[in-house]
């Protein structure tokens, strides 16, 4: 009894240190959004450094990737230059991809595990995520406004990947086809490295999102010209290692996560998936 007295005492005197957390709101909508699961992660790990980003709320949030790539971050590294230990990432839907891309632009950047909450991160090419933002335009043609430079200075533009029109969409797409390094570039080798120095990369999706479609794309799964759902490991990006899943899976840096039953728009408000598939990276 003794003994365990002095063990609990012990125990409490050693100083749990979480590493910062950053967190990304989706499209639409802005750092509100995600003040559940600040608080959560705040109350599950107590005194854990959220930043919650409050760039592109609102309509702002459908203004060019890159230029959203750019302005945020120079947050991040406001945020990480006082983290030199490193800091946590986790992305929700369109935000998911933006963070993906900010640690692919920045070589040097201090992010340790990243998690993705549903994000588009192959693309996107669905109805019912189309008429959220555009209900006027139909799936069939949407590519018509798109991939024009028009349509280029909307962020879903950057990530539209229509599997009938791969010519267009690798003509006209200033964004996803690099990002993703379908295109060559000289910032193709930067992509991949930096990708690859996470510690961890944990993709989480479900077949009942309903809004990033298809739902595999959460995963990096993607339509086949055929419109047929190719998983990742069966992509030619994954076998080929373009951007790095492959180097990460070897090392046991990526997760695939894969939850039933959750709606895209509760993937962030459900504290169980917060406290099931998010907090256990969060140490
Ligand atoms: C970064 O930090 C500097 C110095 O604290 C500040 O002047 C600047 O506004 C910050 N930039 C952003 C984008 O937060
Ligand atoms: C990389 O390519 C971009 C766009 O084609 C060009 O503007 C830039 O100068 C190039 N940078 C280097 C270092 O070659
Ligand atoms: C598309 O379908 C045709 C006919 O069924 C088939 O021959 C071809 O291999 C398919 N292409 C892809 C990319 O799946
Ligand atoms: C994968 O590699 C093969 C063989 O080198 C090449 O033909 C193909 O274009 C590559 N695909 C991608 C997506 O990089
Ligand atoms: C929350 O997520 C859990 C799985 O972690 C699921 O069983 C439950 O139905 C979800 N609740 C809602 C309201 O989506």
């Amino acid at each position: 009894m003794k003994l365990l007295v002095i063990l609990l005492l012990f125990n409490i005197s050693f100083v749990i240190c979480y590493k910062p957390v950053i967190l990304l709101h989706g499209i639409l909508t802005g750092p509100e959004s995600m003040i559940l699961f600040k608080n959560r992660i705040e109350e599950k790990h107590p005194g854990t450094i959220v930043y919650n980003i409050d760039q592109f709320g609102g309509w702002s949030s459908l203004e060019n990737m890159w230029y959203q790539v750019q302005q945020i971050s120079q947050t991040i590294s406001n945020i990480t230059s006082k983290h030199p230990e490193g800091v946590h990432f986790v992305g929700y839907s369109q935000g998911a991809l933006l963070g993906r891309t900010i640690l692919q632009a920045n070589p040097d950047h201090k992010i340790l595990r990243y998690i993705s909450l549903s994000g588009p991160q192959a693309g996107q090419y669905g109805t019912q995520f189309l008429h959220i933002y555009f209900p006027g335009l139909a799936l069939e043609t949407a590519f018509e406004l798109f991939y024009s430079r028009v349509g280029q200075h909307t962020s879903v533009g950057n990530y539209w990947n229509d599997p009938y029109h791969t010519q267009l969409y690798l003509s006209y797409s200033q964004y996803l086809p690099y990002v993703n390094n379908e295109i060559l570039s000289n910032k193709s080798d930067q992509f991949k490295q930096a990708l690859t120095k996470l510690d961890l990369l944990v993709l989480i999706g479900g077949p009942n999102d309903n809004v990033i479609t298809p739902w595999q794309s959460s995963q990096f799964g993607y339509y086949d010209h055929n419109g047929t759902v190719v998983e990742l490991k069966d992509r030619e990006l994954y076998q080929n290692d373009t951007i790095g899943l492959k180097t990460l899976y070897e090392k046991k840096k990526l997760k695939l996560i894969t939850v039933p039953g959750i709606d895209h728009f509760m993937w962030h408000l459900n504290l169980s998936i917060c406290d099931n598939y998010v907090l256990p990276y969060l140490d």
